[in-house]
């Protein structure tokens, strides 16, 4: 019995679990109900009386080599289980990272203000939230005009007025009332107007405002920088054309068409048959909204123009409703990433 006990000891000693299982088998083998412990203490009364003591103390040895072995092989898998959970595995390949899309709006508003920045405009923001007067007086809007209606203009509150601006012209305003001439500037913003939402029309939309005032400024000069312009937007081949028009804050005034730039003139359905669309409005500053400022109207000249981004947008890429730019369906900015 002494030798079987000294075989198990070298046994225990040297076993080895890789997994629970394997210590669950030792747990099995040597100190369950049924296992070598056990069962070699039953056979203790087998021995003669005068070694039952030292058989014994063999037994008790054995008895707590045996336990302190499988809780040394609990605590080594257990350590070797939390090593393998925070390890990093640094030859995986890398968690797939979706990058958003640039909205098209943001796209165009970017090119036309990169267009204008090459020929010196620098670029001035408002306020959302306007007064009356920035948004209407000192443009020149009469008393009784349409647009201070409640119908068509979001009012925050009345007398005072104060509103959702319903035009970036507004910014002009400021910036005319803070900076001297020379001024170049390109004014691009979110504008509010009360009308019902359709395909053509939205209450929220965008517009890019430009203003240049100097000594000696022209209709021709005015002329000449919106030719630039739309040569620089929809390629070199455009054409432009000023129609007579009206604008409380300038004089004279015009609406600009560019060439059709799907069917180059000969008449499609973006142009309606006539070859022609309209992009822009502009003019030049009315002497009433140069004195509103505090600009000598008879010593400076200056031309304004402003566009919708919307507009622009939907030409350019040929969409069909205004709600598409709003709605920011993903498959629909999707397609925009290739234009970044
Ligand atoms: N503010 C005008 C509009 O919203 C556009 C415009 C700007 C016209 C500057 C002329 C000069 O329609």
């Amino acid at each position: 019995m002494k030798e079987k006990v000294e075989q198990y000891l070298n046994e225990i000693k040297h076993f080895v679990a890789e997994t629970e299982e394997h210590a669950e088998d030792f747990r099995l083998k040597y100190l369950s109900k049924k296992g070598i412990v056990p069962s070699l203490f039953a056979e203790l009364l087998n021995v003669a009386p005068e070694e039952r003591k030292t058989m014994g103390q063999l037994l008790n040895n054995l008895k707590t080599t045996a336990q302190n072995k499988f809780e040394q092989l609990k605590a080594s898998l257990s350590q070797k289980d939390q090593v393998k959970k925070e390890t990093i595995d640094l030859t995986l390949p890398a968690d797939y990272l979706n990058l958003g899309s640039r909205h098209p709006l943001s796209i165009v508003r970017n090119e036309i203000v990169s267009i204008f920045s090459r020929i010196g405009f620098r670029v001035n923001e408002g306020p959302e939230i306007e007064d009356d007067w920035h948004n209407f007086t000192a443009l020149n809007f009469p008393k009784e005009h349409p647009a201070r209606d409640m119908q068509d203009t979001f009012f925050i509150e009345k007398d005072p007025d104060i509103l959702l601006r319903t035009h970036t012209s507004s910014v002009q305003i400021r910036v005319m009332q803070n900076e001297k001439p020379p001024i170049r500037s390109i004014f691009p913003g979110r504008v509010f107007r009360n009308e019902a939402i359709s395909a053509r029309a939205h209450c929220i939309f965008h517009q890019v405002e430009g203003l240049y005032i100097d000594e000696n400024v022209s209709f021709a000069d005015l002329k000449q920088t919106l030719y630039y312009f739309a040569t620089e937007l929809f390629g070199p081949d455009t054409k432009i054309r000023l129609r007579p028009s009206f604008f409380p804050f300038t004089e004279p005034s015009a609406e600009m068409d560019i060439s059709c730039f799907i069917c180059g003139g000969e008449g499609c359905k973006i142009c309606k048959n006539t070859g022609w669309v309209e992009i822009l409005g502009c003019g030049m500053v009315d002497p009433n909204v140069l004195a509103f400022c505090d600009i000598d109207p008879e010593k400076y000249t200056g031309f304004a123009f402003g566009m919708g981004i919307e507009r622009i947008t939907m030409l350019k890429y040929q969409i069909n409703d205004i709600r598409l730019l709003f709605e920011n369906d993903i498959r629909f900015l999707r397609q925009f990433e290739s234009a970044l």
